[in-house]
């Protein structure tokens, strides 16, 4: 196929070139290409040509808690979004904590799949010695959870994590972390309980800020004494963000991920969003919001994730103390982001490295994936930066539409997906009659 007469962005720059993709893969980038031998041409004068978005934290919850949504919806709604690959985390039934849960993950998921998918193995306590293992059968990645959140997997102790920092230095894998402390969320959670408060913004109190610097602190502390690759999730906290950039100076073998709801919510949405917007680590105050910004304008946060985490409406909709925690991201992320982009938060040009590009090299999956270069998977996002999106019930493609961002109307509008060089979705509506995913393993490059 033959992408012709758009404006492709890329970390150096918006480049006017067409692009052509063969047998799957990028396999000429320039001006006036030919399409001899074409099956399509597509038109993307006026158009932004991204690489599809590699997103490397989405729950998609299926094995096991296929009530909160499946890998059907999720892909469905991945593609529509404009991400291409996902990188699947481990807390689903059972934990992906084996080599062959991550196999049976994979044989399930793979004819369900609308977008490519790599998986995460988790780790805690007891299976530290099946690193090896689980990254010879595919893994890309480890998730560790200091703190509690969906799954309650328990956090590994001082030991164990520092032996699996260790081989993660010598393996060369990255172990993606949730960084709140248990003990400290524990301690103000009862605290918050017990003083009988029942508002929404409880939730932010009851893990605070120093939670998330704690755990930081001590993965900093691991990474510069092993040489373990650390990269850490869904970034919250002003505390949090000055001791990445600290690190990062320092040269310490570790990088930050946030994502897009931690930009664009702040506590002051509480009263109108309530638990819709519950998520850990929560949502906070707007210099928290205006820290993560500049975070991410100057390079210190690094990658993007959506932390796609659907939930039943049912368990949504309780109290503040029981209402499950996070919300579907999948399809809004990438809309999401160019908004904020298109409204002069971010750059545009800062969008390929940190939702395709980093994400892509941090799980060894580049160059397959995460650009538009000769040679990588012909994955792109073919964007009308003067449309626009209206986050409807019927755009959104989860079983669940339980999120903050419906009724949203956002600047840019999504024209075309591209999977390898098949188009699937177009004019914002997929088009793909099977599931054309497949599964990506690591890359030994
Ligand atoms: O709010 C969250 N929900 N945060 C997480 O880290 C996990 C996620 C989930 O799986 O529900
Ligand atoms: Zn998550």
């Amino acid at each position: 196929m033959l992408v012709r007469g758009g404006s492709i962005v890329t970390p150096e720059g918006v480049f006017r070139a067409d692009v052509k993709v063969v047998d799957g893969r990028i396999a000429a980038l320039g001006e006036d290409l030919s399409a001899a031998g074409v099956d399509e041409v597509l038109d993307a004068s006026g158009l932004l040509v991204f690489p599809g978005l590699v997103d490397e934290h989405v729950h998609m919850r299926e094995p096991g808690l296929e009530y909160k949504d499946d890998f059907t919806h999720g892909t469905m709604a991945a593609a529509l979004g404009g991400v291409t690959t996902v990188i699947e985390q481990p807390n689903t039934l059972p934990p992906v904590d084996e080599p062959q849960k991550l196999v049976s993950k994979a044989a399930l998921l793979k004819d369900k799949a609308y977008v490519d998918f790599a998986l995460y193995g988790v780790l805690h306590d007891t299976n530290t010695h099946l690193m090896e293992d689980l990254l010879g059968v595919g893994a890309v990645g480890f998730k560790v959870f200091l703190g509690p959140t969906t799954g309650n997997i328990p956090p590994p102790s001082e030991g164990s994590l520092y032996e699996i920092l260790s081989k993660s230095s010598r393996l060369g894998v990255t172990i993606a972390f949730h960084a709140e402390d248990h003990q400290l969320v524990s301690y103000f959670t009862n605290l918050v309980k017990s003083s009988g408060r029942l508002d929404p913004q409880a939730h932010e109190d009851a893990r605070p800020p120093i939670a998330e610097e704690l755990a930081v602190m001590k993965l900093i502390l691991m990474s510069r004494r092993t040489g373990g690759r650390v990269h850490i999730l869904h970034m919250s906290s002003r505390e949090g963000v000055e001791l990445l950039k600290e690190a990062l100076w320092e040269g310490v073998n570790v990088t930050g991920e946030t994502c897009p709801h931690y930009l664009t919510f702040s506590s002051d949405d509480y009263p109108k969003y309530g638990t819709l917007i519950k998520v850990n680590p929560p949502i906070r105050s707007n210099p928290h919001r205006e820290a993560l910004l500049k975070a991410v304008n100057e390079g210190v946060i690094s990658a993007l994730g959506s932390d796609h985490a659907p939930h039943a409406r049912e368990e949504k909709m309780r109290s503040v103390w029981d209402a499950a925690a996070g919300f579907p991201n999948v399809q809004t992320f990438f809309p999401v982001i160019l908004d904020m982009a298109l409204r002069g938060l971010i750059k545009l040009t800062a969008i390929p490295k940190l939702a395709s590009e980093n994400p892509a090299k941090y799980f060894g999956l580049w160059p397959r994936k995460g650009s538009v270069r000769v040679g990588s998977d012909g994955d792109l996002v073919i964007v009308d930066p003067n449309g626009k999106t209206l986050v409807s019930e019927e755009w959104l493609q989860y079983k669940h539409k339980v999120t903050p961002y419906l009724g949203w109307e956002l600047r840019g509008e999504i024209k075309y997906v591209v999977l390898r060089g098949h188009v699937i979705v177009r004019n914002g509506r997929l088009v793909t009659a099977e599931p054309k995913g497949v599964w990506i393993k690591r890359s030994s490059s």
